[in-house]
């Protein structure tokens, strides 16, 4: 089980760092889009209500650029009528999403565009002008910014749930660096073949050696299915 301090927030790295709950809705073979990127939508009515009620439970909601870039989502919450704006973060490491796209909206706890040194000071100033918080982070090997000095910055800002969207490689990498606290996999009765994967990067070298997670009984969401499960310390 994942270690909870009094505030819910675990401890990873001695860095205190935001709870992650990822969430995908995918095919039955495990596609979050076609190979053209439609993703709109996979899953019904039921799942992304429930969809909406978990990004009311998040302080923030992390998506890739290439979502962004795809889809234009809002990343509002709606529920019973009403809509809520939580924080949203775009990890985009060079600056190339639109500052005016829907995720970069002032609205409520606004916005953060993730990047790294590589991202041109112009580009950078476009987004500033926009009301939108520009966080430079160190760059990975390949010179994406890294996740393990996110997540503390982000829980520096008082984010104590992040929930992460997506798309594939974001998944991909929160997973390969074993970031991932709580999983939401709603999967909708559709095979899509090729396509996306809902969680791209290096994955587990052996079944052995995959993240195991504790699941609870799936419950059904029309015609979907949602797999939640949270995630069991290695032994
Ligand atoms: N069904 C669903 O639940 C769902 C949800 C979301 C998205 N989608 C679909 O997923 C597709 C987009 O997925 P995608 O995999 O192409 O893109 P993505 O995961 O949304 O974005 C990936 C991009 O994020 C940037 N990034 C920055 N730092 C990163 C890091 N540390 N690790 C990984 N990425 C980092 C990278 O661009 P830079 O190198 O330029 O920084 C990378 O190319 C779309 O078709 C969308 O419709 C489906």
């Amino acid at each position: 089980m994942v270690q909870l301090d009094d505030t819910g927030i675990i401890r990873a790295t001695g860095a205190r760092r935001p709870y992650v709950i990822a969430k995908a809705a995918m095919s039955l073979d495990g596609r979050i889009a076609t190979a053209g990127g439609e993703s709109r939508w996979i899953t019904g009515t039921e799942a992304r209500l429930t969809g909406h009620e978990l990004r009311r439970r998040a302080d923030a909601i992390v998506v890739g650029a290439g979502t962004v870039i795809a889809d234009d989502p809002a990343l509002t919450a709606r529920e019973n009528g009403e809509v809520s704006h939580p924080l949203r973060v775009v990890l985009d490491s060079t600056a190339r999403t639109s500052p005016g796209a829907a995720a970069f909206s002032r609205d409520g706890r606004g916005a953060v565009l993730a990047t790294t040194a590589a991202a041109p000071e112009t580009r950078l100033a476009r987004f500033k002008e926009r009301g939108v918080e520009t966080l430079v982070l160190p760059a990975d090997a390949r010179g994406r910014l890294r996740l393990d000095e996110l997540l503390p910055a982000l829980h520096a800002r008082g984010v104590a749930t992040a929930l992460v969207e997506g798309g594939g490689e974001t998944l991909g990498a929160f997973h390969d660096a074993d970031l991932i606290d709580e999983i939401w996999l709603f999967l909708a009765p559709i095979v899509i073949g090729g396509g996306r994967a809902a969680i791209h990067g290096a994955g587990a070298a052996t079944l052995a050696d995959a993240q195991r997670f504790a699941f609870d009984p799936p419950k059904t969401l029309g015609a979907d299915v949602l797999f939640r499960g949270v995630r069991r310390e290695r032994a």
